[in-house]
């Protein structure tokens, strides 16, 4: 595996892929790497002949109030972990790398980011789908994955692609639960035994509205009934909204950490 920081020593990297017309693969993340963003690279180890990760904690996409300063970092274990699942490239470029001075120009992505996530974290994904175009620019992949935990960011970046008509193909992978039902993130690293404790609350009450919604009732208010009858707890959302397909989504805060997770409603997926 290469470990790359500039853009420079990226494109001499990826040349013989290019040269070679290998199938370029790309995960984007922000590192802290757990099962979640394992089993996207093992996804993408099997779809691309020439696997690119990227490792960038994205300030745009942090607001100025948010975790950017505290979002946990380890790159040399973080490369560990890709090493061992066949990356061939880490590109984990610094802040200017990305943004160079004069860097002026944002994607806006409009009605679908508005909600949800984007009413309590307003320039959230202006920031991520801004970077995730620059990482496409840079990288050029044939093939991007992204996870269905956090499914409003899956649709931003799908409807991107769409708008923008870029060539790559975007896969989604299921959200990898611990055995307790919480969804893993790198987030959960903030969480106290507590609080960790009360976080299973928010599995729990997606599981009670998908059950609603398959007994014909309302999904978000018996996900929104089961998040209220937790102490502890502090509810942002909890409401179905078509992202990837018929999703319920919710975002709670326990103690400081904000934590996201969502059900798909049907078994059809958006192709
Ligand atoms: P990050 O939170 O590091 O997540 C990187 C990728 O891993 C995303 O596609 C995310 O959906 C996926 N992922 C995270 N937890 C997961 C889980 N439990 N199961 C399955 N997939 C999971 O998402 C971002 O970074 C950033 O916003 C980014 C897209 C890199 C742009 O900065």
């Amino acid at each position: 595996m290469k470990l790359v920081h500039t853009v420079v020593e990226l494109e001499a990297a990826l040349a013989p892929a290019r040269e070679g017309g290998a199938t370029i693969g790309l995960v984007p993340t922000m590192g802290a790497f757990h099962d979640g963003h394992l089993s996207l690279m093992r996804a993408a180890r099997a779809g691309s002949q020439t696997l690119v990760v990227s490792l960038f904690v994205n300030p745009a996409q942090f607001g100025r109030t948010e975790d950017l300063s505290r979002y946990p970092r380890d790159e040399a274990h973080d490369a560990e972990m890709a090493r061992a699942e066949r990356v061939d490239i880490l590109f984990a470029p610094a802040v200017e790398e990305v943004y160079p001075a004069g860097f002026d120009t944002w994607v806006d992505p409009g009605e679908i980011g508005a909600s949800l996530e984007g009413m309590v974290r307003p320039a959230h994904f202006r920031g991520v789908a801004t970077v995730c175009l620059k990482l496409f620019g840079l990288v050029r992949p044939d093939v991007a994955w992204f996870g269905r935990k956090d499914a409003q960011q899956l649709a931003v970046i799908r409807q991107m692609v769409r708008d923008l008509s870029l060539p790559i193909r975007i896969v989604a992978c299921p959200t990898v639960r611990d055995a307790d039902g919480l969804a893993l993130s790198s987030r959960n690293a903030y969480l106290s035994a507590e609080d960790r404790a009360i976080a299973r609350v928010l599995p729990r009450a997606l599981e009670a509205g998908l059950a609603a919604h398959r007994a014909g009732t309302d999904a978000g208010e018996a996900a929104r009934a089961v998040l209220q009858g937790q102490p502890g707890v502090r509810v942002d959302y909890a409401a179905v909204a078509d992202l990837d397909g018929p999703t319920l989504a919710a975002a709670i805060r326990v103690g400081s950490t904000r934590l996201i997770d969502n059900v798909l409603l049907s078994d059809k997926e958006h192709p």
